[in-house]
């Protein structure tokens, strides 16, 4: 576990009770002019400040001011509560498993004045069952393991509307480049990497139109490729 993720413990960071010492502080930073104040705990994931990573994310949220968005796995709510800023007439739903996380996340909506996101504990897509968003933002929780990862991946189309989109962020050390080529194979639409730096790349990837079964009925269907930027 590097330092950017160490909880203040030996617990992992998606612990979903957290019992280490909670250490309150506060961490800032400016997005779109706008300086926004973070409460900030240990037991969760960053707790020392922004994580590089998700800094990219942020960075690289290209955002319709009406979107529908979807922050899994959100922490302290940074990422979330950038996307409630960049779509004051859409919604943000901020999910997470780790409740201290799903706590300060709720203090940070209030604390930045965002009255069009809520927060919801659980994992993968149990929060949001039924629903479907333009976007899906996150920087998923690696160290739960590929297989887990790849369930998330697997999960995410049936909750995009049309036309909607992933995005993925994560570093050479944690196989991004591994789920850029798995999304290639695995989704019909384009894959791009829209940002990259410190060993991170965050990767946009468009919904696949039919589910795998039907895509795979399809007489002489080749899977999907690239239709990215990079690789
Ligand atoms: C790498 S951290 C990212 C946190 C935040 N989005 C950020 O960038 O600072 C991943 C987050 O996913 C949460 N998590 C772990 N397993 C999860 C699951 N199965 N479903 C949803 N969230 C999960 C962790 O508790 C953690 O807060």
């Amino acid at each position: 576990m590097s330092e950017a993720e160490r909880p203040g413990s030996d617990e992992p960071y998606w612990t979903e009770r957290p019992r280490s010492r909670s250490a309150p502080t506060e961490r800032r930073f400016l997005y779109r002019g706008e300086l926004l104040s973070f409460a900030v705990d240990a037991g969760v994931f960053s707790s020392h400040g922004i994580d590089p990573g998700t800094a990219l994310l942020i960075e690289n949220l290209v955002l319709a001011p009406t979107d529908r968005v979807l922050d899994l796995g959100c922490g302290w709510g940074a990422v979330g509560v950038a996307a409630a800023k960049a779509c004051p007439r859409g919604q943000v739903i901020l999910t997470d498993v780790n409740r201290r996380a799903v706590r300060l996340a709720r203090q940070n909506l209030a604390r930045n004045r965002v009255a069009n996101a809520e927060v919801r504990v659980g994992p993968f897509f149990e929060p949001v069952a039924g629903e479907r968003f333009d976007v899906i933002v996150t920087n998923p929780p690696y160290r739960i393991g590929r297989e887990r990862i790849l369930r998330l991946l697997e999960e995410a189309p049936a909750h995009l509307a049309p036309g909607g989109r992933l995005l993925l962020v994560g570093k050479g050390s944690e196989g991004i480049r591994f789920y850029q080529a798995w999304l290639r194979e695995h989704w019909s639409g384009p894959v791009e990497v829209l940002g990259r730096g410190s060993g991170y790349r965050v990767l946009e990837a468009g919904a696949r139109s039919e589910p795998p079964a039907a895509r795979a009925a399809l007489p002489g269907r080749r899977r999907s490729s690239s239709g990215g930027r990079s690789a």
